[in-house]
């Protein structure tokens, strides 16, 4: 017997299924890997473990013994710890109490133990490698990466039996995913038992030992990693083949300069950034994480205020908040779509149409019927898996939330499309919608700013390339100069 095993495991939102008979079992001192699209089940099969939904039906064994979660709690009492897909730090908090919060040290008359408290999270960061994060920042300066950083700590601060990583990787920097994998791989070592969930095949053959593979709830492949034959492994997530997955790049650059960008400059992170952007151009933006991409972004949505002249259609754009953007047709899919994509507990509907509004009246009114054929449109057309648009967006899987983020922005009918890295964490069939999506926008005329992690995404689906290095563009890339291996050596600042 295994010592964790899932079996024939139920679950149904509003009669829809989200699991249908899905098992797997793994042991101490395995990664075991759960792979499967967007919307297979993964989170709603660990939530069940964790504590967070119950199941209606099935069973799960942990050492040998049944397990009754009725609550999270439970499952911190059987040392089940989980660092969920969506991120929970309060960002008011420092980091520390974020990592011990409800257990912050008191004294004998009930007061914080300031110091204590700043040790204990110093030599948790000591022993589990972590450099980087002062223990008494708040929460709201870190970067995503960091604050992916600090709840994995949480998590960890308890020494549960079992780790769930629930696509812990997909907001990590560079250097932190190498981090996290060996500590995925350290944790096993120690004897416990560690769920690894990942869109990421490398990542899964680097560090896991085993792979159950979810689809529409139910499992439908277990195998050894080392058994893995990539082509096997998606037919059997998709249950389908893929083809085309990147679109046929058709060049719809019209020699009309859409954005100007002269010498923004921008404390230490933007330094002297200057290019151009045509309509109709998608415009990649390469490099590692944390180059001055995200800021550049802002720059232009009018977020972040550089030194520098950027111009729209000619003319001097100088704006001082997102609602003057979005006025002039610039949209913004951002990088953290909870914070600052997305009202979660607010219904699908309401998302969308939020910044379009004003677009959807009838006289002063808003036109309700309006805004009803504008959210179907785009929920027909992204192909949002919802129950109705009623649904509150926290409920869907990450991949049609991020979709969500994309109607938002459609809906607003930008000319200048700013894209974060809208494909982190999102399965492969989404992906290949979102790629399609991109190059329509650009025969539309639309000039689109990619800025993407993913190198291939970069190579095949934009007309030209910049790749930042420390807060400059290190190159701009064309033609056939847009190689994995220009980019690559770029963003280590190794291009000439
Ligand atoms: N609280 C909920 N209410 C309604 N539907 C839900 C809820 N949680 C998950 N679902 C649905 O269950 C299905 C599986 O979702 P999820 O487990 O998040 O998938 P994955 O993690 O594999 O992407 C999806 O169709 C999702 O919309
Ligand atoms: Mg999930």
């Amino acid at each position: 017997m295994a010592d964790l095993e899932f079996s024939n495991i139920y679950k149904h939102f509003n009669g829809v299924y989200a699991l249908q008979n899905a098992s797997f079992s793994c042991d101490r001192g395995e990664v075991h890997a759960l792979l499967g699209e967007n919307g297979a089940g993964k989170s709603t099969l660990i939530k069940i473990l964790s504590g967070a939904y119950t199941a209606d039906a099935g069973e799960i064994k942990l050492f040998g013994r049944k397990l009754g979660i009725r609550k999270p709690t439970d499952a911190m009492n059987c040392g089940i710890g989980t660092v969920y897909q969506e991120l929970s730090t309060i960002p008011d908090l420092t980091v520390s109490e974020n990592i011990f919060i409800g257990r912050i040290p008191q004294n004998k008359i009930g007061y914080f133990q300031k110091k204590k408290l700043y040790q204990m999270t110093a030599e948790l960061f000591r022993e589990y490698d972590v450099h980087d994060i002062d223990p008494d920042a708040p929460a709201y300066k870190l970067s995503l990466s960091k604050r992916q950083t600090v709840e994995i700590m949480r998590v960890l601060s308890k020494k549960p039996d079992v780790v769930i990583l629930d696509e812990a990787t997909s907001a990590l920097t560079e250097n932190k995913v190498r981090w996290l994998l060996s500590l995925a791989r350290k944790l096993a070592d120690e004897n416990r038992i560690v769920i690894f969930i990942s869109h990421r095949m490398a990542e899964i053959q680097e560090v896991c030992d085993n792979i159950t593979i979810l689809r529409n709830g139910m499992t439908v492949g277990e195998m050894n990693v080392k058994d893995v034959v990539m082509d096997k492994v998606i037919s059997l997530m998709l249950g389908r083949k893929i083809e085309g997955y990147f679109p046929d790049v058709v060049n719809s650059v019209i020699d009309e300069k859409l954005l100007e960008v002269r010498n923004l400059t921008y404390t230490q992170i933007l330094n002297s950034v200057s290019f151009d952007l045509y309509r109709g151009e998608v415009l990649g933006l390469g490099g590692l994480a944390g180059q001055g991409q995200a800021e550049l972004l802002l720059a232009v949505f009018g977020i972040v205020r550089p030194k520098g002249e950027i111009k729209l259609d000619g003319e001097p754009h100088k704006i001082k908040t997102p609602q003057e953007s979005l006025k002039k047709g610039i949209a913004l899919v951002p990088e953290d779509r909870g914070a600052q994509g997305l009202l979660m507990s607010f219904p699908i509907g309401y998302n969308i149409s939020l910044p379009s509004l004003k677009k959807m009246t009838n006289g002063p009114f808003l036109d309700k019927k309006k805004e009803k054929d504008t959210v179907s449109a785009y929920m027909n057309s992204l192909q949002i898996k919802a129950e109705s648009s009623e649904m509150a967006v926290m409920n869907l899987s990450g991949g049609n939330q991020q979709k969500v983020v994309l109607a938002k922005m459609l809906a607003t009918k930008p000319k200048l499309l700013l894209m974060h890295d809208i494909t982190r964490g999102v399965d492969v069939g989404t992906k290949k919608e979102i790629f399609s999506l991109v190059r329509d926008l650009a025969k539309e005329g639309c000039g689109i700013i990619y800025f993407s992690t993913d190198i291939e995404e970069l190579v095949n689906l934009c007309d030209r390339i910049l790749v930042m290095y420390d807060g400059r563009i290190g190159a701009v890339l064309s033609g056939k100069d847009m190689t994995k291996e220009n980019i690559v050596s770029a963003s280590i600042g190794a291009l000439p």
